[in-house]
């Protein structure tokens, strides 16, 4: 090979790998600690370093993916080791034992940002989702795209409204998480299965209600797809808050 070809195909390759990666920032508003964690969608390769990490308040941190990418973000709170160094959180905790979640999701309820990031500039999807619940607000904020891009949040703390039913309390009583009828009844009518398993029939319940009340922009429950899901062009970097 010719030393402008190798020239050549570094350059490339550089295009596509580097020049195309998208950042997350992700910034923590929480007057407390947080500990965000990472979970790639099926098949990608986690993300290199960061499965998860803590951010004290007012803190923040980037990480960077190669398109095309999808995944999620979500945070927990309220976390400790054990006697014998185990890592646990009250609220969004993904069982892992360590702060890294190395492919384990949150275990719900969690408030998430799912993201589904293309190649060469293309149509992005992002949403936050509360189908499995809510534990923090969270917004998502889109720099440097085209078209579509709106930022997007859920900034009401829905722990303060929960119903009992959905509640879930650290041991002072407090509420640190909020169920989703699905999670609290595991029944066909909130879940969006069996024969409510479609968007025709599948409405939303006195419950998903309250939370799309309290947060319009998040998915509050499984078919929640037309006033939920978003889009960017134009290959942007997203910064990602926690308690915007
Ligand atoms: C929601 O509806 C169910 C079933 O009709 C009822 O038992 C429950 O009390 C209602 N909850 C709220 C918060 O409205």
């Amino acid at each position: 090979m010719g030393i402008r070809v190798v020239f050549l195909l570094t350059l490339a390759s550089l295009y596509f790998s580097g020049a195309h990666s998208a950042t997350f920032a992700i910034t923590n508003n929480c007057p407390f600690t947080i500990w965000p964690g990472t979970l790639t969608g099926s098949g990608g390769p986690q993300l290199s370093l960061l499965t998860g990490l803590e951010l004290a308040s007012g803190a923040s941190s980037s990480l960077n993916v190669h398109p095309p990418w999808s995944g999620r973000f979500w945070a927990r709170y309220q976390c400790s080791k054990d006697l014998f160094g185990k890592f646990s959180c009250s609220s969004g905790d993904c069982g892992s034992g360590q702060i890294a979640c190395n492919g384990a999701g949150a275990i719900p309820p969690a408030s998430l940002v799912e993201f589904t990031v293309a190649t060469n500039g293309g149509r992005d999807f992002y949403d936050v989702s509360l189908v499995d619940g809510f534990n923090l607000p969270i917004s998502v904020t889109p720099h440097g795209g085209k078209e579509g891009c709106n930022a997007i949040s859920c900034r009401a703390n829905l722990n303060t409204v929960c119903p009992l039913e959905l509640a879930v309390k650290a041991s002072d009583g407090s509420v640190i998480a909020c169920k989703s009828a699905c999670l609290a009844f595991n029944q066909p009518q909130y879940c969006c299965t069996g024969d409510f398993g479609s968007p025709d029939t599948c409405s939303p319940s006195n419950y998903s209600r309250i939370f799309k009340e309290q947060c319009p922009q998040a998915y509050s429950y499984a078919y929640d797809d037309k006033s939920s899901t978003f889009t960017c062009t134009g290959g942007p970097d997203y910064a990602i808050t926690f308690c915007p």
